[in-house]
């Protein structure tokens, strides 16, 4: 009797493969944003395993060459001194900007095609819930190797957490375990980045993937013209799933030699935390926060009953991103239609949406650019004019070209 024939008189796989093996798979390049954020997650937990056979999470002081050093801070250089451990720690750290910068890329695809309308809400929101939890989780893991860099790329978060009126306190105690650094911080910050967290990830990723096979992708629009009203795509098993691995083993292949060529982080170079305040920017992906937080003036200052108050950290940190934040939140129940989606949209058939969302970009690139404020030695007022006209500039002459070029339509 065969090994299949076995398994299916006991699990029934005829009926699992007729249910899940045959969903067709649109062929198109942009649907891969999504598996590649799932590669990087996956990769991810396996590095991650990897570095929690060396990592201790305390920041006491032990006695490390002579020096007294943080645990957590020696632990790592153990990490780095094991074979391999340098280039997996490195991997694990360049698969995490990946995974920020490819599910980002992936809700852009999602909404300059429209796939969040009718009936993708729900999947639409649980994505903002899983970027949220992605970069939030990428933020705790630099507190984790406690040099000069993580701790004050951590005091700064710290800060913006503890700004949120009349909840800040509790927020500072639930992420950070009190005033930031205290001895219990990094175990709850450890806590968070490899249990719950990660937990939360794939319980949100577990419910995503269920959802997108029950409702289906949406088609691209080829299919429209090709087969109206069928569903085009390859089935899942055995053709996407090659294809799937095939690129999961290009991933790999990729992230290995960048992982090995370039060394992320190496805290000797940081070193220990020391009394002075290294200058240092945040990745990429907080620049744009920072950058805003460098034109607000610390002077804004708004007083609340009861003794709490707006700061600029609070409007910079949390009150914009939160704004962008409710924006997205409200998108498919602002911008939704009657009927099921179907096909995906063109983003040259709708100039508005698309041209709204060149726009924003450029809200991001300005404000990531005044993150260099001190280096290009602009001044408050002409980033503040930068950052208000760019965005509208580029939304309007986007906006203007679409409509030259192919005619109205929405
Ligand atoms: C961070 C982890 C995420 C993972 C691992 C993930 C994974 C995936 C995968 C593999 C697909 C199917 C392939 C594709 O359409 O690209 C998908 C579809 C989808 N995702 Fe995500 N995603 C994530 C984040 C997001 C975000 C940030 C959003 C938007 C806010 C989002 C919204 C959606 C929607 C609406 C679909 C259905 C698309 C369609 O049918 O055309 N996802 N996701």
């Amino acid at each position: 009797m065969s090994v299949y024939k076995w398994l299916d008189e006991r699990l029934d796989l005829d009926r699992l493969n007729k249910k899940f093996l045959r969903k067709a798979f649109p062929v198109h390049h942009s649907f891969f944003l999504g598996e590649i954020t799932l590669f990087s997650f996956i990769t991810l937990v396996l590095t991650g395993i990897f570095l929690t056979f060396g990592y201790e999470p305390s920041s006491r002081l032990v006695k490390h060459a002579g020096e007294q050093l943080p645990a957590a801070y020696v632990s790592v250089l153990y990490i780095d001194s094991l074979p391999f451990g340098r280039v997996l720690r490195s991997v694990h750290h360049w698969a995490a900007h990946i995974m920020v910068a490819a599910a980002f890329l992936h809700m852009l695809r999602i909404l300059i095609s429209g796939a969040y309308k009718k009936p993708r809400e729900i999947n639409w929101l649980l994505g903002l819930a899983l970027l949220g939890a992605t970069v939030v989780t990428a933020f705790i893991g630099y507190s984790l190797p406690f040099d000069a860099f993580s701790v004050t790329a951590t005091q700064i978060g710290y800060g913006i957490g503890k700004s949120i009126p009349y909840i800040g306190d509790w927020v500072a105690q639930v992420m950070f375990g009190g005033e930031y650094p205290t001895l219990h911080s990094i175990p709850r910050l450890y806590s968070l980045h490899v249990l719950w967290l990660p937990l939360l990830l794939m319980a949100l990723i577990g419910v995503h993937m269920l959802i997108m096979i029950k409702q289906k992708h949406t088609q691209p629009k080829y299919a429209e013209e090709v087969a109206p009203g069928k569903i085009l795509g390859v089935p899942l098993a055995p053709m996407q799933l090659s294809v799937m691995t095939l690129l999961f083993l290009l991933y790999l292949g990729v992230l290995f030699i960048i992982g090995g060529a370039i060394i992320a982080h190496p805290i000797e170079v940081y070193g220990p935390p020391t009394t002075s305040t290294p200058a240092l920017k945040p990745d990429w992906y907080f620049l744009w926060i920072y950058g805003i937080l460098q034109i607000i003036p610390s002077s804004w200052k708004i007083p609340l009953p009861f003794g709490a108050e707006i700061t600029s950290e609070f409007i910079g940190g949390v009150l914009i991103p939160g704004i962008l934040g409710l924006i997205a939140v409200l998108l498919p129940f602002l911008d939704n239609r009657k009927t099921k989606m179907r096909y995906v949209e063109l983003p040259s058939h709708h100039p508005m949406r698309t041209s709204v969302t060149v726009g924003l970009l450029f809200f991001f690139f300005v404000a990531t650019f005044a993150g260099w404020k001190q280096e290009l030695n602009l001044s408050v007022g002409v980033l503040w004019m930068m950052l208000i006209f760019v965005p509208i500039t580029a939304w309007l002459v986007t906006y203007v070209l679409m409509r030259q070029i192919y005619g109205p339509r929405e």
